[in-house]
């Protein structure tokens, strides 16, 4: 079924000026971009992103990375979008992700690694409607 998902390229990315080549594998594996901001999260709006991680030893780290410079939100649509969007991206941690994925290809460490996407239908629904109002999402 046609899905959609969110997708954060994270700050390491953004800084190693790697947006445009994590957009085009997105394109290239058939996930349309329909919605896309820059913008830079402040504590409240990376804490409230992964509430789910507030009682794990990593979320201070996490959001203090997350709020280390910009990152790229969007929403991509397509078949199987969700599953489509975690295999290109690989395992969460850079030296377990497959080669050829993005992860293993741009990521440094299990904090910095590259990018987020939904892992679930229901991830991606919260995920969206926390970055992005019902008339930013672009239908294609
Ligand atoms: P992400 O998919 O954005 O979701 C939560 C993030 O926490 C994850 O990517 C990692 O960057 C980060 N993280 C740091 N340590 C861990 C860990 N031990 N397990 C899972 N995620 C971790």
């Amino acid at each position: 079924a046609v899905e959609r998902t969110l997708s954060i390229i994270k700050p390491d990315a953004v800084a190693k000026n790697v947006i445009g080549e994590i957009l085009t594998r997105f394109e290239k594996a058939g996930l349309t971009v329909v919605a896309a901001k820059m913008i830079k999260l402040d504590d409240e709006k990376a804490g409230g992103f992964y509430a789910e991680h507030k009682e794990r030893p990593f979320f201070k780290d996490l959001v203090g990375f997350m709020t280390s410079g910009p990152v790229v939100v969007q929403v991509l649509e397509g078949e199987n979008a969700i599953a489509a969007n975690r295999e290109l991206m690989g395992a969460t941690n850079p030296k377990e992700a497959a080669a050829g994925t993005i992860r293993a290809d741009f990521a440094e460490s299990i904090d910095a690694n590259a990018v987020h996407g939904s892992d679930s239908a229901a991830s991606a629904e919260r995920e969206i409607a926390y970055f992005f109002a019902a008339e930013e999402i672009c239908a294609r």
